[in-house]
């Protein structure tokens, strides 16, 4: 979702927060903007709707280049797509500017009590926190963060904010402050930076300080200074981002999309290298875990979109190699919506960013009655994986493009890891994990028959359905959520046996369905499923595992250990979505309306 970059000290401000503010496009946006200024006072404030590249233009063409300043990519919640609501937000009197993350749930009532002489121009409630600022420095008198500290002081509880501030009068020097929304200051012997994501400012500098909830930076060319909720100077932890720059391009390839869909050999391979030792025993996951895990009664797994599809074959490993009954849960449904819970309990949370608010809001609730939890994401260092009792990296590398591609495999890969510490999978899962990765790039090696797939089966129509039972059933929800996300087929992910009982009769004559058919036990009935809808006129794409082929199938999936079929079944499914969105000419990476962290409950 929204985005920000902030730099200090460096150079040339313009084309460093315009290189951040590309890296953020991934997050999803619809404006962006930016505020320069350089150390005589001089200043630029340029903001566009649509796409970083116009906004890029727009700030060339004008040819301000700065030493510091701030920079936002948008999505809109309060107010429309404008101009006028795109940030940096700034005061009546051009003396502040502000950049924000997340929501602010009173700032009607703020707006009414404190501001009612001013003059808005946008709809946002950033421009309310900006103006407060503005008036508590400017009437009042109070020094730039004792300003910011009592604007941050009225948002209502519920409120969520990564801000960044920068006063005319003091060039140079930027405010930053957080709660429930990332932020970090990354330093550097050239110029200090802030953002809301380190991937975006990699290129300056690889050391981040952790912002904490309630903490005020003040961050100036040469140094860095944080204080505390409570006003008192802290030295928060410093981390040293491990990625390379060049992990966040796009090489050769037309697509993060496409890259990531190649990336999950290696992504498997560095899993096992990461969690087993050179003779095959489990390594990086602490019996605090285990024990804590073993003492449960039952486990939840709490988790949205993909990694909630991940969860649910996930279940089947804890259940069926550690015997520990779990459930797994949409978090945005579990936060709101508490279920009953047994008596011990231990949560796995899920997630690719660590950052998603519904999951986050689950873990917050759960803490406060005292159950214990357990993160598995991508990015480490972020809110889900701090506050946690514990965590435990999927090692994904970034995930770039909208839709989850790699991450998906890596938290049923990690899961799967886990659910082998707890129990006994009855196979070596080391070995397998090895095969696992070879045949997921004998899969990704077939590129030209997805397209054919996607080409044919899809051609202009509509809707799509993916159908399977048990662990096929679990994947054909994230494969079709794969293929309605990018390309806008309404796909309908079904458990086969389902169909008869209503959704049977949106079938029509060349209906895509595609079988996911790798589970020996239930393979019979799905040929039967199959069978059902084909003789209803639909176009029917069975993807089948060697050994349960049968003529006419469309594509024949290597044989791995069955529970480990998801990892290779989901790969077909990721490239058909992606070819099927190329035909559409859209664009793989950046789905309309969708964002890649959602940081929005
Ligand atoms: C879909 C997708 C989303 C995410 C969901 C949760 O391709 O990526 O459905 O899986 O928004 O995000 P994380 O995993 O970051 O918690």
């Amino acid at each position: 979702m929204c985005g920000i970059v902030g730099v200090t000290g460096v150079e040339q401000a313009l084309p460093c927060l315009l290189h951040g503010l590309q890296k953020l496009e991934y997050r999803g946006y619809d404006s962006a903007g930016v505020y320069l200024m350089d150390n005589a006072g001089n200043d630029a404030y340029i903001r566009e709707k649509g796409r970083v590249a116009k906004l890029a233009e727009k700030a060339k063409a004008n040819g301000f280049i700065g030493t510091s300043g701030i920079a936002h990519t948008r999505w809109a919640t309060h107010g429309n797509v404008t101009i006028e609501n795109a940030h940096p937000q700034k005061s009546s009197d051009d003396r502040f500017y502000l950049v924000h993350n997340g929501v602010i749930e009173n700032y009607q009532e703020l707006k009414a009590e404190y501001l009612s002489g001013v003059h808005f121009v946008s709809e946002t409630d950033t421009e309310v926190a900006v103006q407060l600022v503005d008036k508590f420095a400017t009437e009042d008198g109070l020094s730039n963060v004792e300003a910011f500290r009592k604007m941050i002081s009225l948002l209502g509880d519920n409120s969520a904010y990564g801000f960044l501030l920068i006063d005319t009068k003091e060039p140079g020097t930027l405010f930053a402050a957080k709660k429930k929304s990332p932020l970090l200051v990354g330093v550097s012997d050239h110029g200090n930076v802030v953002t809301s994501d380190a991937a975006a400012m990699v290129d300056v500098t690889k050391e981040f300080i952790e912002l904490h909830d309630g903490d005020i930076a003040i961050i100036k060319p040469d140094s860095v200074a944080v204080y505390d909720a409570q006003a008192e100077p802290v030295d928060r932890q410093h981390f040293t981002l491990e990625i390379d720059p060049e992990d966040t391009d796009k090489g050769a390839y037309p697509y993060y999309m496409l890259k990531e869909i190649d990336e999950q050999a290696v992504v498997a391979r560095n899993i096992a290298a990461h969690y087993f030792d050179e003779e095959g025993q489990l390594q990086g996951i602490g019996c605090a875990i285990t024990d804590k895990m073993k003492e449960a009664d039952r486990l939840y797994i709490v988790a949205a979109g993909t990694s909630y599809h991940a969860g649910l074959v996930g279940k089947r490993y804890f259940e069926q190699w550690a015997k520990i009954p779990t459930e797994v849960h949409i978090a945005s449904e579990f936060a709101y919506d508490q279920p009953m819970l047994s008596a011990k309990p231990f949560f796995i949370f899920l997630s690719q960013s660590g950052e998603t608010a519904d999951s986050r809001e689950v873990l917050y609730n759960v803490k406060k009655q005292g159950f214990p939890g357990l993160t598995l994401a991508n990015v480490m260092n972020s809110t889900l994986t701090r506050e946690a009792d514990f965590a435990l990296p999927v090692l994904a590398g970034p995930e770039i493009a909208v839709a989850s591609t790699k991450a998906y495999t890596a938290q049923v890969l990690v899961q799967a890891i886990l659910a082998s510490a707890l129990g006994n999978p009855g196979f070596d899962l080391k070995a397998e994990l090895a095969k696992v990765a070879v045949e997921i790039s004998a899969i990704t090696d077939e590129k030209e028959t997805f397209k054919k797939i996607a080409e044919t089966a899809l051609k202009d129509q509509k809707s799509a359905f993916y159908i399977g039972r048990g662990l096929d059933a679990a994947v054909s929800l994230e494969a079709a959520l794969k293929l309605k996300e990018i390309s806008y087929v309404q796909t309908e992910g079904f458990a086969a046996g389902e169909l008869k009982h209503g959704t049977i009769s949106l079938i029509e004559d060349g209906t895509p369905v595609f079988a996911l058919l790798t589970q020996k036990k239930t393979a019979g009935l799905l040929r039967g499923e199959v069978a059902q809808v084909a003789a209803r006129g639909a176009n029917t794409v069975v993807i089948t595992s060697k050994s349960l082929t049968k003529d006419g199938d469309a594509f024949v999936l290597p044989e791995v250990a069955e529970l480990l079929m998801p990892i290779l079944a989901v790969i077909p499914a990721q490239l058909i979505a992606y070819y099927a969105t190329l035909d559409r000419n859209l664009d793989v990476d950046r789905p309309r309306n969708l964002a890649k962290s959602v940081t929005v409950q």
